[in-house]
């Protein structure tokens, strides 16, 4: 008798295949990114994300409507702002760009969870996520002094109404200075979504453009991590859940399911997957090609990352794929 087990059986029908299914992205799981410029009735096309745009405050008010109207639970906010200085300025004055959209989506759609990206890089001349030393050309973020911007930062992006501060800098101790900032003000009930892994990544380079925050010397090297190691990434994680992190995220997320999936063994606090640029520009090129079928293919990466051991995911794909689930 051979052969014994077949396993083919349970895949003879879709009603079959749908019971024995192990994994499955909902919309529930998904966060859009969206990128504030300043202005007003801007929506600008960044040139190599095809779908995403810069968008005016009025415009990113209209977008999270539609977003909280498809059922997708929360939109993580970039700014890009008007000047760019060596204190990053517009990360923590309370006339910031994601200060401004915050408290504008919020008074719109007070049911859509808004997220602020609480970095520095969109908002330094030099496009480094932390302070540098003046006359500095290596791009040697100091660490210490950058905490103290961020905090100041954080705190002024809850007060214009986020729901959650996401840090993505890779400074160390980040987590305990924004929940020490946050308490101090008052903000004790507001979570902190860490980007705790976050690789020195190549697929980061459409971002850039949407978000004009390329370094303008040095690289992100030295505060970023080396794609080569994952060990790593577990003491990153550990040391963000000792300094009070309430969620984790993984970055970016295609290369680097296994890093996904070992987070996910080695904390109980819920796990973001950030869909980056790169992958997101990869997939479009291509279905603009008619080589793939993108429908296809973005739900197929959206339940990848559901199976490696990701409670959330962050991508551009957000609001397409809340449209193909639904339909
Ligand atoms: C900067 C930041 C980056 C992304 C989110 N926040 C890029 C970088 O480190 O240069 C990347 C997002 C993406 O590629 O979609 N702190
Ligand atoms: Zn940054």
């Amino acid at each position: 008798m051979f052969p014994i087990h077949r396993p083919r059986r349970l895949r003879n029908s879709a009603t079959l295949r749908r019971m024995v299914q192990e994994n499955v992205v909902t919309t529930n799981d998904l966060i859009y990114p969206l990128f504030a410029i300043p202005g007003e009735g801007i929506a600008k096309e960044v040139r190599s994300m095809p779908g995403v745009y810069q968008l005016s405050v009025d415009k990113i008010v209209d977008e999270a409507k539609e977003v909280y109207d498809l059922g997708i639970p929360a939109i993580i906010l970039f700014g890009i702002p008007e000047t760019k200085d060596m204190e990053a300025t517009g990360a923590w004055h309370d006339c910031g760009m994601i200060q401004k959209a915050a408290t504008a989506v919020k008074e719109a759609v007070p049911g859509l969870v808004v997220i602020a990206d609480t970095c520095l890089c969109e908002y330094t001349s030099h496009g480094h996520c932390g302070y540098l030393e003046v006359g500095d050309l290596t791009g040697r973020v100091l660490n210490d002094p950058t905490l103290e911007l961020l905090k100041k930062t954080a705190v002024s992006q809850a007060k214009a109404g986020a729901d959650v501060i996401a840090p993505s800098g890779m400074m160390d101790g980040f987590v305990q200075a924004i929940r020490a900032g946050l308490d101090e003000a008052g903000f004790e009930e507001i979570p902190i979504l860490s980007y705790a892994a976050k690789y020195a990544s190549s697929y980061y380079g459409p971002f850039r453009d949407a978000a004009e925050s390329s370094p303008q010397f040095g690289d992100r090297r030295t505060y970023q991590m080396d794609p080569a190691n994952s060990r790593e990434a577990i003491k990153e994680i550990d040391l963000d859940v000792a300094e009070g992190a309430d969620m984790l995220m993984v970055k970016p997320a295609l290369a680097y399911m296994d890093v996904i999936w070992q987070v996910k063994q080695a904390s109980n606090l819920p796990v973001a997957a950030y869909n980056v640029s790169g992958e997101y520009s990869m997939v479009k090129a291509a279905a603009l090609n008619d080589w793939i079928d993108e429908k296809r293919v973005v739900i197929e990466t959206l339940t990848s990352f559901k199976r490696a051991g990701a409670d959330l995911i962050l991508t551009y794909h957000a609001k397409d794929a809340a449209r193909w689930l639904q339909g």
